[in-house]
C-alpha cells in the first residue's frame, strides 16, 4: 500500500473539516473537565507570552487568555484559523510548525494539543519551539495514550476500529516511542508526564457523526465512516449510550 502523502491528507481534512477536532476533544469529560482545560493548568501564571502550536479552531487559545497574558495561536489551515478567529478572538498567525515567525528566546511558553503528531519532520519543529522559548520556558502537549484505559474501554473503542477497519493515524509517532524520542530531541527537563482517560458521549446521530469526523483515517474510504456512523447509532439504539474512552497524556518540559 502506497505511503499517505500526510500533507496533502491534513491540508485537504482541516480545509473540509475545520473545527473538528476541538468539536469532540470539547465534549470529551473526564470529570469536570476536557483536555483543553487540562493543559491550561500545566501552564504557569507567569507565562506572559504563550504559543499554542497547531490550534486548530482556537479552543486552547480561549483557555489561555487571561490578563496581562498574550497568546498567539499558530497553525497551518486558513480555514480554522478562520473557525478559530470566530470562536476564540485573539492573536492568529497562518504559518508552518517547522519555522516559527518568533525571535530565539521570546516565548514563556508553548502548548499543543495533538501538534507534535502532525508538524513534519518532528525534530526540525521540536527545534524551533526550543528556540523560541526563554530559558526556564515551558512546553506542555496533549498527545494520545492507550495506556490506562480499561480492557472494556479498549474493547469498545476496538469495536469501532474494527467498524473502519483501521485505528486513526498519525504522521508522527505516538505514545511510548513518540514521546521518548521528542523528549530525546528536546534536551529540555521533563517536569510531568500524566495520562488521563476522557469519555466522549454518543448520544444519537448528531454525536455519532461528530466523532467519526474528527478522525484521520487516511486508509478508510468515506463508506465506512457512514458504516461506523450506523454502527454506533445501533449501539445506541440498542444499549441507550455509548462512551468512547479517548486516553490523552500530558508531558510538561522546560527549557
Ligand atoms: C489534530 S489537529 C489539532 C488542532 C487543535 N490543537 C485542537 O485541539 O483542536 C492538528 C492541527 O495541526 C495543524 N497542522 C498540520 N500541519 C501543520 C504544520 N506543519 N504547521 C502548523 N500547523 C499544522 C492542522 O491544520 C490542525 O489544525
Amino acid at each position: 500500500m502506497a505511503a499517505t502523502d500526510w500533507r496533502r491528507y491534513l491540508a485537504d481534512f482541516h480545509r473540509d473539516n475545520p473545527g473538528a477536532v476541538q468539536e469532540v476533544l470539547e465534549r470529551a469529560r473526564s470529570g469536570d473537565h476536557n483536555p483543553y482545560d487540562w493543559l491550561a493548568r500545566a501552564v504557569p501564571p507567569s507565562a506572559h507570552r504563550v504559543l499554542d502550536l497547531a490550534c486548530g479552531g482556537g479552543a486552547m487559545v480561549r483557555r489561555l487568555a487571561s490578563p496581562g497574558r498574550t497568546v498567539v495561536g499558530l497553525d497551518l489551515s486558513a480555514e480554522e484559523l478562520d473557525v478559530a478567529r470566530r470562536r476564540a478572538p485573539g492573536s492568529y498567525v497562518r504559518a508552518d510548525g517547522v519555522r516559527l515567525p518568533f525571535a530565539d528566546g521570546s516565548l514563556d511558553a508553548v502548548t499543543s494539543v495533538l501538534g507534535l503528531l502532525v508538524v513534519q519532520p518532528l525534530d526540525e519543529a521540536v527545534r524551533e519551539i526550543t528556540r523560541v522559548l526563554r530559558p526556564g520556558g515551558a512546553l506542555a502537549v496533549i498527545a494520545p495514550s492507550i495506556w490506562l484505559m480499561s480492557p472494556k474501554e479498549l474493547a469498545d473503542v476496538t469495536r469501532l476500529t474494527r467498524v473502519l477497519r483501521t485505528r486513526p493515524q498519525f504522521p508522527n509517532p505516538v505514545e511510548r516511542t513518540g514521546v521518548k524520542a521528542l523528549l530525546a530531541l528536546l534536551r529540555l527537563h521533563r517536569v510531568e508526564d500524566k495520562r488521563e482517560v476522557y469519555f466522549y458521549t454518543v448520544d444519537d446521530r448528531e454525536d455519532a457523526e461528530r466523532l467519526v469526523r474528527a478522525l484521520y483515517l487516511p486508509r478508510s474510504p468515506a463508506e465506512r465512516r457512514e458504516i461506523a456512523v450506523e454502527h454506533l447509532v445501533h449501539r445506541v439504539a440498542k444499549q441507550g449510550q455509548v462512551r468512547i474512552a479517548v486516553g490523552m497524556r500530558r508531558v510538561v518540559a522546560m527549557k
